[in-house]
């Protein structure tokens, strides 16, 4: 039985049930389930928060990056290059978007894409890079770029919203950024949902035309398009949680430096580390440990809900298995998937539940 969930949705859910019963009784009420102004609102509230120009609302998180691919033209023939080290679907919507995913090795401390194995990744074909912002802490934007100059970059923002680099909120890095609202998120929807960003309103209205089959007005296509729409009962959720975000990831913060202090005297747990600039949302909070899945197993049986993100690289996942890598080829991302380990972390964990947590661990060491 688990005891300390990786994350705990329920408690966050008691802080907002008020205003989503509410909020969802006035759109159960006009039966109004497509579009209105709750979505309307939602973008341009999420917009203010990520201080980015423009945000469209989409149905998921993969989607999101899909879309900001062909919204750039990106298609059949085309090459992007992305980390190994990512949750699948960064490699799925290049891959659905007709273009095929380079991958890079990732950096052993972070778990972000390392800019220095970037350039060998470039051909003729390259048409966007895909720094992922893994884990709650922005990707080094700026040295993707130095890597790869004049190409477009399209931010994964799925894992954190609320992040910063230099100030300068993730969503606004690069030239399109896509973002997530799976429930686990630190901004979370009660269902799917995922949301586009950019400063670019080109990028943006092209990314409205594809959400909604290609129609710029009712049955009008004059392009092909797709239906990826965020749900106005989700939009509901997500503008009653956006109010509540910034304290939630200041929450969240206060609970990874707790977690880094009582690590401090365990031998052989390497905690996470921030890159210099950024101001990390902690939407994981990965340790990594020597003999992991013994120590996994450990703590489950002691009821710690402690995960793996990610536990096999893209290259080496059935789905990729056409991309002719083999075992070997991103050592780095190979190695950490088999040590890293996600701690419970949520924005209500209290001190007595990362104790209890940080025994268990120790116990199992
Ligand atoms: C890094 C990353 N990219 C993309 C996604 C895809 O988002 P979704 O599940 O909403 O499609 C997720 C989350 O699931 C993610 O963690």
């Amino acid at each position: 039985m688990i005891d300390i969930p990786l994350v705990d949705l329920r408690a966050q859910h008691a802080q907002v049930a008020d205003e989503v019963a509410e909020g969802w009784a006035g759109v159960l009420e006009r039966t109004a389930f497509i579009g209105g102004p709750q979505v309307a609102a939602f973008e341009s509230e999420f917009a203010d928060y990520q201080g980015v120009a423009h945000c469209v609302g989409v149905a998921n998180g993969t989607d999101a990056i899909e879309l900001a691919l062909r919204a750039l033209g990106v298609g059949h023939g085309d090459e992007c290059v992305l980390p190994a080290n990512t949750f699948i679907a960064t490699a799925e919507a290049v891959a659905r978007s007709g273009a095929t995913p380079v991958l890079v090795d990732c950096v052993a401390e972070t778990g972000l894409i390392d800019p220095e194995k970037i350039p060998a990744a470039l051909t003729d074909r390259t048409r966007a890079i895909l720094p992922v912002h893994l884990y709650g802490q922005a990707a080094p934007v700026e040295l993707v770029r130095a890597a790869a100059p004049g190409l477009p970059i399209v931010e994964d923002a799925a894992q954190a919203q609320g992040a910063s680099r230099s100030g300068v909120p993730v969503g606004g890095l690069g030239e399109i950024a896509a973002t997530s609202f799976y429930p686990g998120k630190n901004l979370g929807a009660y269902g799917d949902g995922g949301a586009v960003l950019t400063a670019s309103a080109d990028l943006a209205d092209a990314v409205r035309l594809l959400r909604e089959h290609g129609s710029p007005r009712k049955y009008e296509h004059p392009v092909l398009g797709f239906n990826s729409r965020l749900d106005t009962l989700q939009a509901v959720v997500l503008s009653a949680k956006l109010r509540r975000l910034e304290a939630w990831n200041e929450s969240r913060r206060t609970a990874a430096t707790r977690y880094t202090d009582l690590l401090a005297d365990l031998p052989g747990v390497l905690p996470p580390e921030v890159l210099d600039g950024n101001t990390p949302v902690w939407h994981l909070y990965v340790i990594r440990v020597p003999d992991r899945d013994r120590v996994l197993a450990s703590l489950h049986e002691a009821g710690i809900g402690a995960g793996i993100h990610y536990p096999t690289p893209v290259h080496l996942t059935g789905a990729f298995a056409n991309l002719g890598h083999a075992a070997g080829d991103f050592p780095v991302a190979e190695r950490i998937a088999t040590e890293i380990l996600s701690l419970p972390l949520f924005p209500e964990i209290t001190e007595d539940q990362q104790h209890r947590v940080v025994a268990a661990l120790k116990a199992a060491l």
